[in-house]
């Protein structure tokens, strides 16, 4: 059995250690330190925003964004169906309700047409969402130029969940700067990694002042302990702030590697029964994960087994969130016209997600490939 391949292993360059050790002989290893603000101003530097907040996940991110636009208990909140459940776990934590829009086939992302069919029911029902979640699945940007107008009609604001699509970018701006806020994740898995984190950012003056607050405890400036609202603790730490420092040195490698290996697989299996997601007319994507429908019936499934007999990690696609028993109460806008009963599950019936790990070599590359070839012929 050969070495085993991870499907998206974290890949240090070296000098994370640097700042680690820096935030150690500063005995700065809380919060707030000296590589949490330099973190924080080198991800505001590449993405060109005005203003970023390191905390402790994404999910983090996601829940502090919809308490920052005012979500409350009975509220609605519309979000992707295709993404991780953490884009909508949050919609939960504060009781709202969510409600699921589909993809469409080109973005793989939220259809705009959904979309707009979405809000049109909801504002005739009264019920405007207090926020409108668009994930950027797999690296992939969504259609925000639809998107965006859509929502500034009905004055909706939008968290983009950036949170794998760090380097990505559509029509020239990155991804994570389209929404009023947007979310990065630092998990493990991610483009780059602070072994477990996630970050805030946006143009609102103010915002990641308040989120801030409540990230800490909501600890009132005060000699004594007080605490006039609801606080959570989700700050970063020093010391994973200083992982994500050393981790940026290496992003702009990191993305043209995975946009190398998204080619090889592109090449390789070009006359096999096989398709890929295209960039939609602007997009850059930074391949973080690389993603094939399997066209000729072959059960994804089927081929992750052959892969791991071979020692080798492979996921299927997102199972849409619209048919996840959790949320199984909650209403769903399919993509008009989608073939099956709806974009996303189609996506799921046929989605294969390859090793996409930055320190693949071409001798890996060529395992997986001839095994998948293998499985789907
Ligand atoms: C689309 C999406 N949203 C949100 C998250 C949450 O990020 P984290 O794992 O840092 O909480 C992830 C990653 O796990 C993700 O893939």
């Amino acid at each position: 059995m050969g070495k085993r391949i991870f499907l998206s292993p974290p890949l240090m360059n070296g000098t994370e250690t640097e700042y680690i050790n820096s935030a150690f002989k500063s005995n700065r290893v809380a919060p707030f330190g000296h590589n949490t603000e330099l973190f924080e101003r080198s991800v505001r530097n590449y993405l060109g925003c005005r203003h970023s907040l390191a905390l402790s996940s994404g999910t983090a991110g996601i829940h502090i964004s919809l308490r920052y636009l005012g979500v409350e208990p009975g509220d609605v909140v519309f979000c992707s169906s295709l993404t991780f459940a953490a884009s909508c776990m949050p919609i939960l934590y504060e009781c709202a309700e969510p409600v699921f829009i589909d993809s469409d086939s080109d973005s793989w992302n939220m259809s705009p047409s959904a979309l707009r069919t979405a809000l049109e029911r909801y504002s005739a029902l009264g019920r405007l969402p207090k926020a409108v979640v668009v994930a950027d699945i797999y690296g992939l940007p969504a259609k925000y130029d639809e998107i965006l107008s859509i929502c500034v009609e009905f004055k909706v604001p939008v968290v983009e969940d950036a949170a794998e699509a760090l380097g990505s970018a559509y029509k020239g701006k990155m991804c994570g700067t389209y929404g009023d806020i947007g979310v990065l994740s630092f998990n493990s898995n991610k483009i780059i990694t602070t072994s477990g984190g996630g970050m805030v950012v946006t143009d609102i003056d103010g915002a990641t002042d308040k989120m801030k607050y409540w990230s800490a405890q909501s600890r009132e400036p005060l000699p004594y302990y007080e605490h006039r609202e609801i606080g959570y603790n989700y700050r970063l730490s020093d010391i994973c702030a200083g992982i994500g420092r050393g981790q940026m040195n290496s992003i702009e490698r990191y993305i043209e590697r995975r946009r190398e290996i998204n080619g090889f697989y592109r090449r390789e299996f070009a006359g096999y029964p096989v398709s890929f997601p295209n960039e939609i007319v602007g997009a850059k994507s930074n391949c973080w994960l690389s993603v094939i429908l399997i066209e000729n019936g072959v059960p994804p499934s089927m081929v992750i087994e052959a892969l791991e007999r071979d020692n080798i990690e492979a996921r299927r696609c997102w199972k849409p969130m619209s048919r996840q028993p959790v949320f199984k109460d909650c209403e769903f806008f399919a993509c008009p016209g989608a073939d099956n009963s709806s974009v996303g599950d189609e996506l799921f019936a046929k989605g294969l997600c390859l090793p996409s790990g930055t320190a693949m070599d071409d001798e890996d590359l060529r395992r997986i490939v001839g095994i998948v070839k293998k499985a789907i012929t």
